[in-house]
């Protein structure tokens, strides 16, 4: 099923959340490398693949937003209390928020640094700022910031995806997971 229904997310969106949340992970690595790498050829190697993979990321969570906003969600299962569907919701919104602003903080660390960058070595990416130090300053905190809180809220979220299964018992986690053909 490409679309969503009533009791499952469809193949778009279970691609896109497993695509997305590898690709993530992947980036918290190579943010981490890229930055503790003495100055030599494979940082800047390591940090052209960081900023490509994360601005593609960005360009992903735009895609991502259309298609739940013009798609059904799944319903809650019966044993989700109000306050924990409250809360899964906020969850959710904060996770899609942190999917962009991680992206567009690092995007401006790059413009301020006014650091010329090749999209997998191959495109220009302009500045969307102008040069500036300061900014360039707060853009770093912000980014890392933002990274602490993303890799926080990611551990609660899994957290969350492994009670439902292994403690309620319930379809959450099975109806993200992809679908294993019928028996022949
Ligand atoms: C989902 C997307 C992204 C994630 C999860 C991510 C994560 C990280 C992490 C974990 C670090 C190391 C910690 C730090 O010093 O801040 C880092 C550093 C950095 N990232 Fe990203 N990043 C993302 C997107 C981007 C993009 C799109 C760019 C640029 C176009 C970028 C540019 C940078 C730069 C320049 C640094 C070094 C900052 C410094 O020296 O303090 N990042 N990123
Ligand atoms: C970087 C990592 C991840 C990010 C950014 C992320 C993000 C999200 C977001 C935004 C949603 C809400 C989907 C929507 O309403 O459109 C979602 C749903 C979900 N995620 Fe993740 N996720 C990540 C990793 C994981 C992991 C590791 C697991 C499981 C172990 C997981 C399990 C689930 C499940 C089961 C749902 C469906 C919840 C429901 O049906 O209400 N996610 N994820």
């Amino acid at each position: 099923m490409i679309l969503n229904t009533d009791q499952e997310w469809g193949a778009v969106a279970k691609a896109l959340h497993w695509i997305m949340a590898l690709t993530i992970l992947l980036m918290f690595v190579l943010g981490w490398l890229a930055v503790s790498a003495p100055m030599s050829p494979t940082k800047l190697k390591l940090f052209m693949w960081h900023k490509s993979i994360g601005l593609t990321l960005l360009v992903l969570v735009c895609l991502r937003l259309l298609w739940r906003l013009t798609n059904k969600t799944p319903l809650q299962p019966v044993d989700v209390s109000p306050m924990e569907h409250r809360l899964a919701k906020a969850g959710h919104a904060a996770l899609y928020l942190l999917m962009i602003l991680m992206p567009l903080s690092g995007y401006v660390i790059n413009s301020t640094a006014n650091f010329p960058f090749k999209l997998f070595g191959w495109a220009q990416v302009p500045n969307i700022i102008p040069p500036n130090e300061a900014w360039q300053d707060r853009a770093e905190t912000v980014h890392l910031s933002l990274f602490w809180f993303f890799a926080l809220l990611v551990a609660v979220h899994t957290a969350a995806a492994w009670r439902h299964h292994f403690i309620k018992r319930n379809n959450v986690l099975t109806r993200m997971l992809p679908k294993r053909a019928p028996p022949a």
